[in-house]
């Protein structure tokens, strides 16, 4: 693993999350876990570089992100899509998904660092939100998403560093 600047990240951003999708991992009392991501993105705020996610009130996920001061998002190979469907659909309230999947793992910064991942971004927690119906200016969006009402909480977390694979 080999560390590098948020700015020299050479995959696409939507590409990355939206079409390959991410783990969004984090670890609290002794125990870690993660899940499947497709919603969020990277960019500039409070002069920071930083990542946002979207969580449902519902995921396991969400009672440790809330826990811990921080949290990874990791990067696959292609031939991880099984991998990755599988984490998006099983809940580690259930069983233990990482070491269903094998997703063995180190801890870097209290956040879970995938061995087979290919790249990882270490963050901070600086914010949270929980989304609400009157924010949304077209009320489509929030009726074809919310149909049981379970808002995202958006995070926005600090790079804080980029681990990719030699
Ligand atoms: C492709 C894909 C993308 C997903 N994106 C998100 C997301 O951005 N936010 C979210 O809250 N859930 C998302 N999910 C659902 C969670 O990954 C899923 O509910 C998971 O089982 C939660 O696991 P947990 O209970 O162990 O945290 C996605 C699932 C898939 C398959």
């Amino acid at each position: 693993m080999k560390e590098i600047k948020p700015q020299q990240m050479s995959r696409n951003v939507f590409d990355a999350i939206g079409k390959d999708w991410m783990l969004v991992a984090a670890e609290a009392d002794g125990r870690a876990n993660a899940m499947t991501a497709s919603w969020g993105g990277m960019g500039v705020l409070w002069n920071k570089c930083v990542a946002f996610v979207f969580i449902r009130p519902q995921r396991f996920t969400k009672t440790l992100i809330d826990k811990a001061d921080t949290l990874s998002l990791s990067f696959f190979a292609d031939d991880e899509r099984a991998m990755l469907t599988y984490m998006g659909r099983t809940s580690g309230r259930d069983e233990d998904k990482l070491a269903k999947q094998n997703l063995t793992y180190s801890t870097v910064d209290g956040a879970p660092i995938f061995d087979r991942a290919k790249m990882t971004l270490v963050c901070r927690k600086l914010y949270r939100q929980t989304l609400t119906k009157d924010g949304f200016f077209d009320q489509t969006v929030f009726t074809q998403n919310y149909p049981n009402g379970d808002l995202h909480d958006v995070y926005v977390v600090e790079i804080e560093k980029v681990l990719v694979g030699e």
